[in-house]
């Protein structure tokens, strides 16, 4: 395979923020997640060093948070001050002690150096308590928010400068879910009064890829907001937890940004697409497993709904599958990086997350190596690149569908600070390695820097360690750049 890369031919500056991350109420990803009191690993504030350390390794931009579906009947004003008022979460069916709340959760992202993304209740919620919370947050000193926050011991204001109004109003398993008509008042008013405490904000809110839904928005709306939200997970398996094998997940890496291309249709349709991005705030090519939850018949024996989520929790099941499929992705995000602004991987602890804890410690799954792989190694300028001879790999769908998908995924990039030229080659081929000659013009050597496991069925868990990133020394380049991408691979190949 043979591609050609012009480091003039430039296609965009990616935002930091598309290597973003989420997290929610839910399960072990607050509680016993990245919170912990009273572990010897946890801070003087009860986060764990290890999980915030990990994190701070993969650079994490923006942290959304706290749902998802949690945030949909969750009212902010229980979980700061002295006396939190626990919560029966009637999204997950499960009491919230509240003791992990807006301060809590804004020291943590202090700690990690990233921007705070705060999702608000548009579910039984109103604009009055979305605004309020901007108030708590972001007011220097006025009225009675910015008082309690000063109250509760945070003089400063945070400064939180990402909210969305809503989660996925859309859907009938939300609580307090909308139709696109009411919607697109809510949404109309909340961002009126958020704007009016602090017009720095940048605001996004709920969307889909349906037409009606987001014209109605964009009709009403389009003018208070800065970003959209779309979500995406894959393999839905929320309430089954069978998991798509490895070919099958190729299957899904098929048309991987169909969902961008149809948003990024709406907006130039409407003339938005220079004021409005697209922020991907939930992906995952897993869907969380929560059984008996978003239908109409609910389960009553926590047997049938509660502790089937400790099976999100089988590190022996994010393998290769799961890191080719998040390298592909983030690829898409790149190479889209005109309108994609921002995407959260959902969540970053526990569940289907890149970093897996227990009360001893942490697992860096499959997926924490791709992000460390990109943030680390590849460029902030997306290049053109022009493949002469693509190969293809014929996969079959979960649906029994028999699909063409490109062999090789890949993404040219340079550096805004630096020389350089940062290729990520992804080789989704489950048996055949795949030779690849780079015609890039003047470079002298090149480094490999390659995640692969030693089967398609790798994985990382406490006391095994199959799946990690592994450098070549920098090879000279004598008469041709050619390099070896092995099966199932995820690689970044640096040429100076
Ligand atoms: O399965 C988890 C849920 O997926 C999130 O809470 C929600 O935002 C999305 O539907």
């Amino acid at each position: 395979m043979k591609v050609f890369i012009n480091p003039n031919r430039e296609i965009g500056k990616r935002n930091p923020m598309i290597y973003g991350h989420f997290i929610e109420h839910f399960h072990r990803q607050i509680y016993g997640g990245v919170y912990d009191p009273g572990n010897p690993l946890s801070d003087e504030a009860g986060l764990r060093t290890d999980v915030l350390e990990a994190m701070r390794k993969i650079k994490v931009p923006v942290l959304r948070w706290p749902g998802g579906c949690f945030v949909s009947s969750y009212h902010w004003k229980d979980a700061v001050g002295k006396e939190r008022i626990p919560l029966f979460d009637k999204a997950w069916r499960v009491e919230d002690p509240n003791t992990f709340g807006t301060d809590e959760y804004l020291d943590m992202c202090r700690k990690l150096g990233c921007e705070p993304y705060i999702c608000t209740n548009a579910g039984t919620g109103t604009p009055e308590e979305m605004s309020d919370w901007v108030e708590y947050c972001n007011l220097e000193n006025e009225g009675q928010y910015a008082k309690q926050r000063i109250a509760n011991g945070h003089e400063k204001p945070y400064a939180v400068k990402y909210w969305s109004i809503g989660n996925e109003n859309y859907g009938s398993w939300e609580i307090g879910a909308k139709s696109a008509g009411e919607w697109g008042r809510l949404v109309n008013e909340s961002a009126k009064m958020i704007k009016h405490v602090d017009p720095t904000t940048e605001l996004t809110a709920a969307a889909l890829t349906d037409l009606d839904w987001n014209i109605n928005l964009l009709k009403h709306c389009s003018d208070r907001l800065d970003w959209i939200s779309i979500h995406e997970y894959w393999d839905g398996i929320h309430q089954t937890n069978d998991y798509a094998d490895y070919e099958q997940v190729m299957a899904y890496t098929y048309d991987i940004d169909h969902s961008i291309r149809e948003v990024r249709g709406l907006l130039e349709a409407m003339g938005l697409e220079k004021k409005i991005k697209i922020a991907f705030d939930e992906w995952n090519l897993r869907g969380w497993y929560h059984p008996n939850m978003h239908t109409v018949q609910m389960a009553v024996d926590k047997k049938d709904y509660l502790y089937p989520r400790d099976k999100n929790d089988d590190n022996t099941k994010y393998t290769m599958a799961d890191a080719v499929f998040t390298a592909c992705f983030l690829n898409a995000c790149n190479r889209n990086c005109d309108i994609v602004g921002m995407a959260n991987f959902a969540p970053v602890v526990n569940t289907r997350g890149c970093i897996y804890t227990d009360q001893n410690g942490i697992v860096l799954r499959s997926t924490y190596h791709v992000f460390d792989l990109y943030v680390n190694y590849l460029g902030d300028i997306v290049l053109d690149l022009w493949n002469e001879t693509p190969r293809f790999l014929s996969v079959r769908h979960k649906n029994g569908e028999k699909l063409d998908v490109e062999a090789v995924d890949l993404l040219a990039t340079k550096f805004s600070d630096r020389e350089g030229i940062a290729l990520a080659a992804v080789n989704k081929d489950a048996s055949q390695g795949c030779e690849l000659t780079v015609e890039v013009g003047e470079a002298a050597r090149y480094q490999v820097h390659t995640i692969s496991g030693s089967s398609t069925e790798s994985y990382n868990d406490v006391g095994h360690d199959e799946v990690m990133i592994q450098s070549t020394e920098w090879q000279t380049i004598t008469d041709a750049l050619k390099v070896v991408l092995p099966p199932h691979s995820i690689n970044v190949i640096s040429i100076e």
